[in-house]
């Protein structure tokens, strides 16, 4: 914590050359997309699981403070894959270094061409939205609904610190492994960040295209509208047949948006989440309890989210859960 602490400060107090503002935005901006697919993983599984709170779900997504977190969450991930991507060149053309400063540069400019149009885009669709007749939940109800995900959260950070408490008192002194081992594995992490982070690239890129700027956030609820990626309409406009839709459009007898989202849930959960290891035992480097505890933090997280995440995508949303959608949509503002 004091570490955490220390960097804060010190960022401020350096006023450091551009490379070291780009290590801090790095790092929010993986760390703010891991909150988000946290959130995001869970309640598309309940597309499924729960139709009634997945009707929730994306009512909440299309209200002013999640449209704020979209502008925000698409800045992110653009800004974090092009900077991913020159400290990938740059690790691997080290004589490259010494335009590191030109090269922050450039990542910034390259983000503000991309995000330009993006924003001027989803802000066509933000104004059709907000200037309509439609219904936006109060903040309240948005607030309420991310309860269970704080929740979560917490619980997850207790038994993670448990188990590795536990783990200490079992193993006592005698648990330390061989210096050699520990690199070779963080050796593998080191190469699966730069590996995944360049597959993950058209995975996201294509994710957002179609999320944001194709359809958008607020068409996904839209009736009588055809389903981005499909060539099937949404005639009961409700989330949840949209994401059936999808899941069900299959192309020469491959079901190719589940196959996508599976790729995309696989890389970036790894990813995000070991590189959330890395933020969280930087800050906790002092205590071993506590890091370890980090370390079962992150392993909960990614695993929970992959099995939820692959429960989702082999289920079959039938009509039934469409009807159920419906029900809830036409509830959700009495
Ligand atoms: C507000 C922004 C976003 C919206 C509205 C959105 C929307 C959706 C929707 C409707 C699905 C259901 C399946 C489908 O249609 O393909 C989905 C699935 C998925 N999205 Fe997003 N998405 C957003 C941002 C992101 C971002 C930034 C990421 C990754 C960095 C991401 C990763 C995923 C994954 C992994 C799945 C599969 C989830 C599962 O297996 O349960 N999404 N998204
Ligand atoms: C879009 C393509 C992406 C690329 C090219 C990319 C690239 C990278 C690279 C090169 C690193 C540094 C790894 C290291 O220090 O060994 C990194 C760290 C990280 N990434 Fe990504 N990434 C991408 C997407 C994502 C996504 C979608 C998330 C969130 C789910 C994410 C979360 C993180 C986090 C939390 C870190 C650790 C930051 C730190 O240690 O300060 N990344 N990424």
């Amino acid at each position: 914590m004091t570490s955490l602490v220390l960097t804060v400060s010190e960022t401020l107090r350096y006023r450091g050359a551009i490379g070291q503002w780009s290590w801090v935005l790095h790092r929010l901006s993986g760390l703010g997309v891991v909150l988000f697919i946290t959130l995001h993983i869970i309640d598309t599984s309940w597309a499924l699981l729960y139709p009634e709170l997945y009707v929730e779900a994306i009512a909440t997504y299309q209200t002013p403070l999640f449209t704020i977190g979209e502008f925000l969450l698409v800045g992110a991930v653009v800004y974090h894959a092009l900077n991913g991507f020159r400290i990938i060149i740059i690790d691997f053309r080290p004589k490259w270094w010494k335009y590191q400063e030109r090269a922050a540069v450039i990542v910034l400019a390259g983000a503000a061409i991309i995000l330009i149009p993006v924003f001027i885009g989803m802000f066509g669709h933000v104004l059709n939205f907000y200037g309509g007749e439609n219904q936006v939940l109060p903040l309240i109800d948005v607030l309420r609904a991310q309860i269970p995900f704080v929740v979560g959260i917490v619980v997850a950070i207790v038994a993670g610190v448990l188990f590795s408490f536990l783990q200490g008192l079992i193993a006592g002194g005698g648990e330390k492994k061989s210096d050699k081992s520990g690199s070779a594995i963080e050796r593998f992490w080191w190469s699966y960040m730069r590996v995944s982070g360049l597959l993950i690239i058209p995975l996201v890129f294509g994710h957002l295209a179609m999320m944001h700027v194709i359809q958008g956030v607020f068409d996904i609820t839209a009736a009588n509208f055809t389903v981005v990626g499909t060539d099937v309409i949404n005639q009961s406009g409700t989330a949840v047949e949209f994401v059936a839709a999808r899941w069900n459009m299959f192309l020469g007898g491959v079901a190719i948006w589940r196959l996508y989202d599976f790729g995309l849930l696989a890389l970036v959960v790894i990813h995000g989440f070991n590189g959330l290891r890395y933020v969280l035992t930087d800050y906790t480097a002092k205590n071993p309890t506590l890091r370890r505890g980090m370390v079962y933090v992150s392993l909960i997280g990614a695993l929970v989210l992959i099995i939820v995440g692959t429960l989702a995508l082999i289920g079959t949303i039938d009509s039934t859960a469409i009807e159920m959608a419906q029900r809830a949509a036409e509830s959700l503002h009495q």
